[in-house]
């Protein structure tokens, strides 16, 4: 066993040591950005394969890359990037490498406690479906059904997180939906193209719906948590738990919404899904504290602003999902928007150092300020929507 795990990581590493020699040096800002990612992505998979595990890294804390668990929710941006490479690339050796990671995580297709099996399958098995893994349609499915344990029909809506343990049981809140829950949506879109069944559908949409009417304030900021009443429907609380305060406005979180609200329009094309995407991504545009370099704060309203760190990976959301807005009309507004955040985020002032930042692609995100976690770190979906942002560039 240990003998053949060895026999592979050799193979493995001899062909991703060709592969970033077939990819030829242009001069171009995408053909530049596509080699550095293969060489920096190159480091990043030697260590693994050195560790004869499928490792599935998050960040890094202390020094070191954090690799994680299946069940965490970034597990599905790894190999998501992998399946970016291989499609920026056209490199089979990259796709060897995503099928690998990707279905490492194949149980999270019957998680259940948590609503982040959206990114997790999407991004994993969803993108590997898209490019011709046809043995990845059940997968995709059965994490559709998984998801939808977690739609409470009282509240229209799907419970984000538990409450029962952790530091969400010391909230006060019987069933908390984040803005986050808009990017798990697309997974149940995709479920009903692949299923024929129109109930994951329907689900998503009455999410979505809800969304728009309880998560977001006149001036299309979001609040990062609404807590529904399990009784009657009716909203309890809004609060934050990743951003500065109830009212204020976490950075990610609204780049989360501009995300999925993109993605609610291109599946079922009510325009009320497209112009909640654009009025949110003209809260951030026009607000006084949205940077030069356009790579937010991480809360809009953060106290010590210009002292506040950044967060690239709301930078890197935000970025790939203006690409798509663009073909939505108005695209040269937000083609010119896309290109700015990419640029910004291809600047030294973020993407990282050949062979440093943990062999991350982006600097300077943010994973929790109040939790006091992944402060001015890389983070895995940084680098995904990274990624992402270049493919949907060209
Ligand atoms: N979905 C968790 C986060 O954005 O940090």
């Amino acid at each position: 066993m240990k003998k053949s795990v060895l026999l592979f990581a050799t193979i493995l590493y001899a062909a991703v040591s060709a592969c970033t020699q077939t990819v030829q040096p242009k001069s171009g800002f995408l053909e530049e950005n596509i080699r550095f990612a293969v060489a920096q992505e190159k480091l990043q998979v030697e260590a693994i394969e050195k560790s004869g595990k499928v490792l599935n890294p998050r960040t890094v804390a202390n020094g070191k890359v954090k690799y994680i668990r299946m069940e965490d929710w970034t597990s599905g941006f790894y190999p998501g990037t992998m399946w970016y490479l291989y499609e920026l690339t056209g490199d089979t050796t990259w796709k060897t490498i995503a099928k690998k990671q990707t279905e490492a995580i194949d149980s999270v297709k019957f998680l259940t406690w948590h609503h982040d099996v959206g990114f997790m399958i999407q991004c994993s098995f969803g993108n590997g479906l898209r490019l011709g893994e046809e043995n990845y349609r059940e997968v995709v499915i059965q994490a559709a059904k998984s998801l939808s344990t977690r739609f409470r029909p009282v509240a229209g809506v799907f419970q984000s997180w538990n409450v029962d343990k952790g530091w969400q049981s010391e909230r006060g809140w019987e069933c908390p939906v984040i803005i986050d829950n808009m990017m798990n949506l697309e997974l149940l879109f995709n479920a009903t193209r692949l299923s024929g069944d129109s109930s994951f559908y329907k689900l998503a949409v009455s999410h979505a719906d809800q969304t728009i009417k309880n998560h977001y304030r006149p001036d299309y900021s979001c609040y990062h948590v609404v807590d529904y009443s399990l009784t009657d429907g009716t909203v309890r609380n809004r609060h934050t738990a990743q951003g500065y305060a109830h009212e204020t406005s976490w950075a990610r979180g609204q780049a989360w919404g501009i995300y999925g609200f993109t993605v609610c329009y291109r599946e079922t094309q009510d325009p009320k899904y497209l112009l909640q995407a654009q009025k949110a991504f003209e809260f951030v545009v026009h607000h006084k504290n949205f940077p030069a370099d356009f790579v937010p704060y991480w809360d809009f309203d953060a106290p010590k602003i210009p002292n506040e760190p950044r967060d690239a990976s709301a930078a890197a959301i935000m970025a790939s999902t203006l690409y798509e807005l663009s073909g939505y009309g108005n695209g040269a507004y937000y083609r010119g928007w896309a290109d700015k955040i990419t640029k910004s985020l291809a600047s030294p002032a973020y993407r990282a150092k050949l062979g440093e930042n943990g062999n991350f692609l982006l600097m300077h995100s943010v994973g929790s300020i109040p939790h006091g976690a992944e402060i001015d770190v890389p983070l895995n979906y940084a680098d995904y929507y990274f990624l992402e942002a270049l493919l949907r560039s060209k």
